[in-house]
């Protein structure tokens, strides 16, 4: 699969690099691309940049290729490339707001108007609270245009060991919507079984001793 991840100017970035540990052992071929304050919040929450750590990842063999964020010669920024699905973790509302009026003025909200144009999967976990009306009606115009409006809220029913545990149960989440087939973390019904028995996949695991440390 083709796939985009973007990363904006909201906390959670513990969901992205999660989110990038999931797809890193994978054979997709993951485009990613962050905000100016999107990667500023990503080094004060994890403790490492974004080049570094897509950098880390892909020296290990992920297929990841990180963008500029105002690259609009990215393959993505055209519909005339396809792409299987994009995903927006964490979203904030200010992209939320970019997006649901089509100002396509950097790479991220452009790679959302295209997908969302072309018809392709667009998931987008929205991290704010609480929410304004017009945080509201931006996401039911995103939603009625084809978005998938995945809020970073992650359940407690799996009784999550950590951070990471909790933050794995919205990825799977995400993964699920992007159409990517993929083992991230325990689903409803599966929290009896042993702690990182069989349920929790070598994908899961890469790059957890790194975000404990962080
Ligand atoms: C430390 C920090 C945390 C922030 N957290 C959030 C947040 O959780 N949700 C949100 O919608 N905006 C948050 N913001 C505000 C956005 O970063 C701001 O609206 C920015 O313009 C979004 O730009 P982007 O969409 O290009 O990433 C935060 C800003 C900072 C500096």
């Amino acid at each position: 699969m083709r796939l985009v991840v973007g990363i904006s100017g909201a906390s959670g970035a513990l969901y992205a690099e999660r989110l990038l540990a999931a797809l890193a052992p994978t054979r997709h071929h993951v485009d990613i691309v962050a905000s100016k304050i999107g990667a500023e919040i990503f080094r004060q929450e994890t403790g490492s940049d974004v080049e570094r750590r897509v950098e880390q990842l892909t020296a290990a063999g992920a297929r990841f290729r990180l963008w500029k964020r105002d690259d609009l010669y990215a393959p993505f920024s055209s519909g005339s490339q396809v792409y299987d699905a994009m995903a927006v973790v964490p979203c904030s509302a200010g992209l939320l707001g970019r997006m649901a009026s089509g100002a396509s003025n950097d790479l991220l909200s452009r790679a959302g108007d295209v997908f969302l144009k072309e018809g392709r999967a667009l998931v987008l976990a929205l991290r704010e609270t609480p929410l304004s009306e017009i945080h509201l009606e931006n996401m039911l115009k995103l939603r009625r245009a084809g978005a998938v409006i995945l809020p970073a809220s992650p359940g407690f029913y799996t009784r999550p060991k950590d951070l990471i545990d909790l933050a794995d149960s919205l990825v799977q989440r995400v993964v699920d919507h992007m159409g990517v087939e993929l083992r991230v973390h325990r689903r409803w019904r599966e929290h009896a079984e042993p702690r990182r028995s069989a349920s929790r996949t070598p994908a899961s695991d890469v790059g957890r001793e790194r975000s404990m440390e962080s």
